[in-house]
C-alpha cells in the first residue's frame, strides 16, 4: 500500500482513473488539507497512474508517493520557508574559488558527456524495477568509483531501496574543512516509457546524470580540495513519483544533516527555446539560492542566456528536498513550452539532440562553478607536484632563440627545483640553486634568454636552463636533486606521437588534472610562455 499526494484539482481523475480500493467501494481519497489531497494506492497501480497523469495533465499533473500516511501528511502540511537550514549567501567571488572555477570551466568535455549519455541510453530501459536498471546503477557506481581512485576523502555507495529492486548511486568527496556541511547535486537514473518497447530516456535523464558525472570527474582529477562536502546522486525511481529522493531527502532531514543547497538537473541536453541556454525554474525552489546560480553565471558564463520558467507542479527530485526545507535550485533545458517532446517514449534518444551533448555541457560548467563557488576551496595551501608544462622545440629560424620549458606548480606552496636536473637525448642543464616554481604557477625556462625576449618581448624567469630540443624526435626528462625521476615528454616518436609545427609548443592540457605519462596528457597550441 502506498500513500498519493497531489493538488486537490487532480484528485477526482485520479479517483476516477483507480476506481475504488477495494470491492465494497473504499474510497481512494483520504484526507485534504491547503497542501494538497492524499489518495491511497497499490503499489501495482503506479505505472498506469503516471501514464495517465502524463497524458491527462502533462504539465500541471504530478503526484508524489509516501510509504506511511504520516509522511504523506507531512508533505502537504510543510509550507518549506526559503532555506530552513540556511544556505550560501551571495557569491563570494573569492579568490581561491575563483582561481579554481576558471582552471575548471575550460576543461569540462564534452565527449565525455555525451559518452556517459550514450551508456546510459544503450540500456533498453532504467525503469525502477527493471535488471537492467539495476545494472545501469552498478555501472555508474563503478564508473564513479574508478573516477575516484587514488582518492582516501571519497565515499561512492549504494543507496538500496526496500520497496523495488533499483538503487540510488551516491558519491561523497568530504570536505576538508566543514564535513558536516553538503552541497548537493542530483539528477535520476531511471527512465520510463508510456509508448514503445524501451525507454533510453537520453535526455530524461541520463543528460543531467552526465552532465553532473562530468563535474565529479573534473574535481575528482584536479589537486583543489573543498571546504564543504559535496554529494552527488543518481536517484531511483524518480519517474514514478519521485520515490527515491523522497527516501534520501527524507533520511538526510530525519538525520538533521546540513544542506546548504541542492541543484537538480533532470533533461539538459535538448536546446528547445531558441537563443536561451538555461531556463531557472522558480516552483519547488528557493528564490534566493536561484538568484545566486543566476549570478554566478553572470560572472563565470556570460556567454549564456538564462530565464526563468515554472514547472507548475513537483516535476523532480528537487521537489523533494524542498518538502524537506532545503533550499534547491533547477537549471532546466529550454522553457516550460518547448521541452523535449520525446521523454517517456522510445523515441528520447540522443539523435533529437544532434548526437552530441553540446546543451548538457552548459549544464555542468554551471554546476561545477555553484559547486566549487558554494563548497568553497580548502584554504590549507595544499603542496602540489612539479610537471613539465610547455615545450617549445621548433622555432622559425634559430631553434636557439626561442626554444624554452615550463614547469607548472600544481601546489598551494612554492617549490625549490634548485639542483633538479633537464636533460634530453644526449645534453643537460642543472637548475641554479634557489630556482622556485611559485604555488600553482609556471616557471619559464629558456634556452638563451636574449633570443627568448627578443621573440616574446618578455624576458623568461631563467637563461641557459634548457638544453638544444631536436626537432624530428627528443625526449626531456626532468629529475629531482636526489636524481629522482619528476616528470617526462617526448615528441614525434613511435610511442609519444606528438608533432609541433613551426612556432607551435607542446601544451599539457590539464596542467593541474591527472597526469598518465602519455601524449594524452599534451596537445599542440601556439608556442605562448606565460
Ligand atoms: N523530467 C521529467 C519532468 C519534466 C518534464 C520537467 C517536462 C519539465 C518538463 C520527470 O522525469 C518526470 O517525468 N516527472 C513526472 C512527475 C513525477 C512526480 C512522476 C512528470 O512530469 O510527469
Ligand atoms: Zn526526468
Amino acid at each position: 500500500m502506498v500513500w498519493l499526494t497531489m493538488r486537490d484539482d487532480a484528485v477526482p481523475g485520479a479517483e476516477d482513473f483507480l476506481g475504488p480500493v477495494s470491492d465494497d467501494g473504499g474510497a481512494r481519497l483520504v484526507e485534504s488539507a491547503a497542501g494538497g489531497s492524499i489518495l491511497v494506492a497499490f503499489e501495482g497501480e503506479l505505472e498506469s497512474l503516471a501514464a495517465y497523469f502524463h497524458d491527462t495533465y502533462h504539465r500541471c499533473g504530478g503526484f508524489a508517493t509516501f510509504s506511511s500516511l504520516e509522511a504523506a501528511r507531512a508533505a502537504i502540511t510543510a509550507q518549506p520557508g526559503d532555506a530552513a537550514v540556511g544556505q550560501v549567501g551571495a557569491p563570494s567571488l573569492a579568490a581561491g574559488e575563483s582561481a579554481a572555477i576558471k582552471r575548471l570551466l575550460p576543461l569540462v568535455d564534452r565527449n565525455q558527456i555525451l559518452s556517459t549519455i550514450m551508456r546510459l541510453s544503450s540500456y533498453p530501459t532504467r525503469y525502477y524495477t527493471s535488471s537492467t536498471g539495476v545494472e545501469a546503477a552498478s555501472w555508474l557506481r563503478d564508473r564513479w568509483t574508478q573516477m575516484a581512485a587514488g582518492r582516501d576523502d571519497v565515499t561512492v555507495e549504494l543507496f538500496a531501496h526496500a520497496g523495488w529492486a533499483q538503487p540510488s548511486v551516491i558519491m561523497t568527496i568530504e570536505g576538508q574543512d566543514a564535513p558536516a556541511e553538503k552541497i548537493v547535486i542530483g539528477g535520476h537514473l531511471d527512465s520510463i516509457t508510456f509508448s514503445g518497447s524501451t525507454a533510453p530516456g537520453a535526455d530524461d535523464d541520463a543528460s543531467g546524470v552526465a552532465s553532473l558525472t562530468e563535474v565529479a570527474r573534473l574535481l575528482l582529477a584536479d589537486q583543489v580540495r573543498l571546504r564543504r562536502s559535496v554529494v552527488f546522486i543518481a536517484y531511483a525511481a524518480e519517474e514514478v513519483g519521485l520515490r527515491g529522493s523522497n527516501e534520501i531527502a527524507d533520511q538526510f532531514a530525519a538525520q538533521s544533516q546540513q544542506v546548504l543547497g541542492v541543484m537538480q538537473l533532470d533533461m539538459t541536453n535538448y536546446q528547445g527555446t531558441a537563443g536561451t541556454d538555461i531556463v531557472l525554474f522558480t516552483d519547488y525552489t528557493s528564490p534566493t539560492l536561484t538568484e545566486f546560480v543566476d549570478t554566478l553565471a553572470g560572472s563565470y558564463l556570460p556567454e549564456l542566456v538564462l530565464s526563468r520558467d515554472s514547472c507548475g507542479y513537483a516535476c523532480s527530485d528537487h521537489a523533494s528536498w524542498h518538502q524537506n526545507g532545503f533550499p534547491t535550485v533547477l537549471p532546466f533545458e529550454s522553457q516550460m513550452d518547448d521541452y523535449n517532446p520525446t521523454i517517456h517514449s522510445s523515441q528520447d534518444t540522443l539523435s533529437v539532440s544532434g548526437n552530441n551533448a553540446d546543451h548538457a555541457a552548459k549544464f555542468a560548467r554551471l554546476a561545477l562553478a555553484w559547486m566549487i563557488e558554494s563548497a568553497g576551496v580548502s584554504g590549507g595551501a595544499q603542496p602540489g607536484v612539479i610537471r613539465l608544462a610547455q615545450v617549445a622545440y621548433d622555432i622559425e629560424g634559430l631553434d636557439g632563440r626561442g626554444e624554452f620549458v615550463e614547469l607548472y606548480n600544481t601546489g598551494g606552496t612554492p617549490i625549490d627545483v634548485g639542483g633538479w636536473r633537464l636533460r634530453n637525448l644526449d645534453r643537460v642543464r642543472l637548475l641554479p640553486a634557489g630556482t622556485v616554481v611559485p604555488a600553482g604557477g609556471y616557471l619559464t625556462l629558456a634556452r638563451n634568454a636574449d633570443g627568448f625576449t627578443a621573440m616574446y618581448g618578455h624576458p623568461p624567469d631563467l637563461g641557459r636552463a634548457v638544453p638544444p630540443l631536436r626537432d624530428d624526435g627528443d625526449r626531456l626528462r626532468l629529475r629531482d636533486a636526489s636524481g629522482t625521476l619528476v616528470d617526462e615528454v617526448q615528441w614525434e616518436r613511435t610511442d609519444w606521437p606528438l608533432t609541433a609545427g613551426v612556432g607551435q609548443a607542446l601544451l599539457r592540457t590539464a596542467p593541474g588534472g591527472a597526469d598518465t605519462n602519455t601524449a594524452a596528457d599534451w596537445s599542440v597550441a601556439a608556442a605562448a610562455p606565460h
